[in-house]
């Protein structure tokens, strides 16, 4: 049985229909601080059955142990965590209480409970500005420009030097790029709270209506087309990245670090024009002035993975933004709305 930590938020709700549909047994441990109760039923529809669901807080030791001695969990995807970086400069305590000490105290139970299998999501954040492409794992870490970033390198450092400390420790750190795109089914996708932080979700946004115009971040920087480059990957490529990384963390071997990215690089104004293919509709958009702490471009060297995890992302472009958009038009307004009502008016 796996416990997938943040199981019910964007990337733990794919990852917990893939590892259904792989035959495992999963149970979700989520606060639902930034989900819904709600992805989780859609997973069970999606995967045909559901996985257990404890409503709680990573940084519950008492519970955790609870958890450990009730189920016979044998490794851990770890997703939990806050992700805005905004916020993360407003209210630095809050997130390396939750994303480093809260990684801490899960280990800590694991170690007590006797599982040392840890998957955990990792960002290309942890580089920082890295001056030559494509960036590959041995690329020195950055200092990351947010309290975000920080708390993922604090958290890889500790982990790091946990797993040197005791061999019975398999940990995979997974660097993301920029996961997008959603199930195909339409039913489970990113569904954030708010004004979205990041590029697709507020393009889907404006494309539905909800917001009039796109804000460039900046068309000056030194790329093709002057707006920054990042390496897009699919959520559903991504989540199979994590199910060879467990795979391989049953043959033991301490600490391992594997980008997942395509390797690929895209402006905004190529996933301007992308959406606009898909969707059929033109992208408002007003360039404005750069965004501050943004970096000009980032794309993955996805070699290491593909040698060691026998993985490589399969979905292109035109896949993510299709399956991206089929989930904003089914949930225009996230799991809130209605979707057998909007899935009826998008039939007629
Ligand atoms: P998300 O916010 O959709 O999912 C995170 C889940 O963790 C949410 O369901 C939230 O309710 C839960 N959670 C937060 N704090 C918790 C706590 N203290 N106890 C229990 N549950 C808690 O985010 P996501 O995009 O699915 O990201 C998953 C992980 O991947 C995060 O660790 C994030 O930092 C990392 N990551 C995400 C991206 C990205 O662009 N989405 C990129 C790199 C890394
Ligand atoms: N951008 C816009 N307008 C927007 C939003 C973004 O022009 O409204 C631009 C940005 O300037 C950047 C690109 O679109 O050039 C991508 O921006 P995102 O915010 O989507 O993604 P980032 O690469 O800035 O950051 C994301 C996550 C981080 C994570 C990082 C690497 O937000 O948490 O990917 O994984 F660390």
């Amino acid at each position: 049985m796996i416990l997938v930590t943040g199981g019910a938020g964007y990337i733990g709700s794919h990852a917990v229909v893939a590892l259904l549909q792989a035959g495992q047994e999963v149970v979700v441990l989520d606060n639902l601080c930034n989900s819904s109760r709600e992805s989780l039923t859609r997973v069970a529809q999606i995967a045909g059955r559901a996985p257990r669901f404890v409503h709680g807080d990573i940084r519950d030791r008492v519970l955790l142990d609870e958890l450990f001695q009730q189920w016979p969990i044998t490794a851990v995807m770890h997703f939990a965590g806050l992700k805005a970086v905004g916020e993360s400069v407003r209210d630095p305590l809050r997130y390396y209480q939750t994303n480093v000490a809260g990684s801490i105290t899960l280990c800590q139970a694991m170690a007590d409970a006797g599982i040392f299998q840890l998957v955990f999501s990792s960002s290309a954040t942890v580089y920082g500005e890295s001056v030559s492409m494509p960036i590959c794992e041995r690329c020195p870490t950055g200092i990351p420009t947010n309290p975000y970033g920080q708390s993922k390198l604090m958290a890889e450092n500790v982990l790091k030097t946990l797993a040197d400390s005791d061999h019975r420790w398999s940990i995979a750190l997974l660097r993301y790029f920029n996961p997008v795109g959603a199930h195909e089914s339409g039913l489970i996708g990113e569904d954030p709270n708010g004004i979205p932080n990041n590029l697709l979700p507020y393009m889907l946004q404006v494309a539905v209506g909800r917001r009039p115009y796109l804000n460039v971040y900046g068309d000056d920087y030194p790329t093709p087309d002057g707006t920054g480059v990042r390496d897009y990957i699919h959520v559903l490529d991504l989540v199979d990245g994590h199910l060879r990384a467990l795979e391989r963390l049953a043959l033991g071997g301490g600490v391992a670090v594997w980008n997942l990215g395509t390797g690929r690089g895209c402006s905004v104004l190529e996933m301007v024009r992308a959406l606009e293919g898909v969707t059929g509709r033109a992208l408002p958009f007003r360039v404005v002035a750069r965004r501050s702490g943004d970096i000009a471009q980032c794309w993955a060297d996805p070699t290491k993975a593909e040698r060691e995890l026998r993985w490589r992302a399969t979905r292109d472009l035109r896949a993510m933004l299709e399956d991206a958009w089929r989930w904003q038009r089914l949930n225009p307004h996230g799991y809130q709305g209605d979707v057998e009502k909007a899935a009826a008016a998008l039939a007629s």
